[in-house]
């Protein structure tokens, strides 16, 4: 057995991120972008610090990778009455060190979530983020968590771990209170590995509620905008409203940056032709190309509306199928890619089927081709019903989409209306399906009638700042502030 090296610790902070999923190895939502490129962003803030992370090995990364892996070793992980194999593999990578838990069980799997035991395979991976502590004497100022995957890390902490690590400090991130990890309370001990007298930590409505303990354990708890930590003490909490407001002492807001090295249209190699604010003739080679891509009519002049999205109710995609026939009236091309909820993929793939001209659909889930969507879009449609953050609006400013959203959560907080002064896109308040409908009249008038305000708008949206400096200080004051 190897055993790691402990590498000096560095003058700043020693911080561990323990998330389920990060770019570049694996993101299935935002998430994982955002705790890929926050940790880069920090990085580059805080050189002094020694930022890791930890990760569960997912079959479909181990095959990729394995060379570029080193394997530290193994350890075994508690979790009640079993005793779970736990392979250590590191990878440094830009100045983060990777740790990823290997066990095949749980990891080897297509899908990173959904499985009948999820909530023991992230109370595996909780406990095995201290196994992890423990084998490569790695000692962090702060765990980061995110999310109910590894909400369990604080909450394990306090109930088992302060005799040993007295000073460790923890940062719980909210990226989405949709989902909170909620499990039958008759698995507490047998699953998640507490004792009964533990139960108030993690209880709530008669159910295990992970997000609920790790709001309750953790140090401070942050979330992904300062709207959504508004809204989710006030009507938009999912319930927990009550236990957010009792601990919104510890909570901020602090909004997600998007990768500005990536996300570039003047660079991005996932784009047909390349382009600038200044220079915006490439965009047009790019909207051919979708075109051609979806299938549809490569009409220059015909505005492009665009959706990617996951196909769920909160991205508030009733109210885009609620309007499709009278959008299909407008002179307008639509397309879509996302996965989801089947009544909405079929909805869509009927559309499609009936309106070939005017209708595109990919149910997929295709990073690459979200690329060049960005670049060809003349609009990007997001009217979620909520929404913590959101990185498709700014990602979509960036390369000159013009997005429409509904003012929630994130969306409010990063999109101006351009109807009320200077803006980067369309903004409408109420949850109404004819709001958004008037919203894109409005928009496509600007575009066919007023070109040049439209290009306009288009510089605005490109010239927004969504970089992760301003974010990333908020990030290194908590640390400190511990
Ligand atoms: C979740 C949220 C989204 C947010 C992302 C990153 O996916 O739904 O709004 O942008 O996390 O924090």
């Amino acid at each position: 057995m190897v055993k790691a090296i402990v590498t000096k610790k560095k003058q700043g902070r020693n911080i561990l991120f323990a998330v389920s999923e990060a770019v570049p190895f694996l993101a299935t939502g935002g998430m994982g972008q955002v705790a890929g490129a926050l940790t880069a962003a920090l990085h580059e803030a805080q050189p002094d610090y020694d930022i890791r992370m930890v990760l569960p090995l997912y079959g479909a990364f181990r095959e990729r990778n394995e060379p570029n892996m080193t394997f530290l070793g193994e350890t075994t992980v508690t979790l009640a009455w079993r005793q779970e194999y736990c392979g250590v593999f590191e990878m440094v990578q830009d100045g983060i060190t990777y740790y990823f838990v290997d066990n095949r069980r749980y990891f080897d799997r297509e899908k990173a979530y959904g499985h009948f035991d999820d909530g023991e395979r992230f109370a595996y991976f909780s406990k095995a983020v201290f196994a992890v502590m423990e084998f490569t004497e790695f000692v962090p100022d702060v765990i980061h968590a995110h999310d109910w995957q590894t909400a369990l890390v604080p909450i394990y902490l306090k109930a088992k771990f302060t005799e040993q690590h007295p000073a460790l400090r923890t940062v719980f991130t909210i990226h989405n209170l949709e989902y909170q990890g909620k499990f039958a309370p008759d698995i507490l001990t047998d699953v998640f590995d507490l004792p009964a007298s533990d139960a108030g930590l993690v209880e709530y409505d008669n159910c295990i509620n992970l997000m609920k303990g790790a709001i309750v354990t953790a140090d401070k708890i942050t979330t992904v905008s300062p709207s959504y930590a508004e809204e989710i003490q006030h009507g938009g909490g999912f319930g927990l409203e009550p236990i957010i407001r009792e601990n919104a002492y510890k909570l901020s807001g602090i909004i997600n940056g998007i990768d500005t090295k990536t996300y570039n249209p003047e660079t991005d190699t996932l784009l047909a032709k390349n382009y600038t604010a200044k220079s915006l003739a490439g965009k047009a080679v790019n909207k051919k190309k979708l075109q051609e891509v979806f299938g549809l009519p490569q009409e220059s002049d015909k505005m492009l509306l665009c959706l990617v999205s996951r196909l769920v109710s909160h991205k508030g995609i009733d109210l885009i199928t609620y309007i499709m026939d009278d959008l299909l009236q407008l002179d307008v091309q639509f397309l879509l890619l996302g996965t989801g909820e089947t009544q909405y993929e079929l909805f869509f793939e009927e559309q499609a089927i009936a309106h070939p001209r005017q209708v595109g659909v990919n149910i997929a889930y295709h990073p690459e081709l979200a690329g060049l969507i960005y670049a060809g879009a003349d609009v990007m449609l997001m009217p979620s019903r909520s929404e913590p953050c959101g990185l498709t609006q700014m990602i979509a400013c960036r390369y000159g989409a013009i997005p429409i959203v509904r003012k929630t959560g994130g969306l409010g907080d990063t999109i101006t209306d351009c109807r009320t002064g200077d803006g980067n896109g369309f903004v409408f308040e109420e949850y109404d399906a004819m709001l958004l409908l008037d919203t894109i009249r409005e928009a496509l008038d600007l575009y066919q009638n007023h070109p040049a305000d439209w290009e306009n708008l288009m510089g605005q949206a490109m010239q927004s700042d969504f970089g992760w400096d301003v974010s990333a200080r908020a990030y290194v004051a908590l640390y400190e502030g511990l």
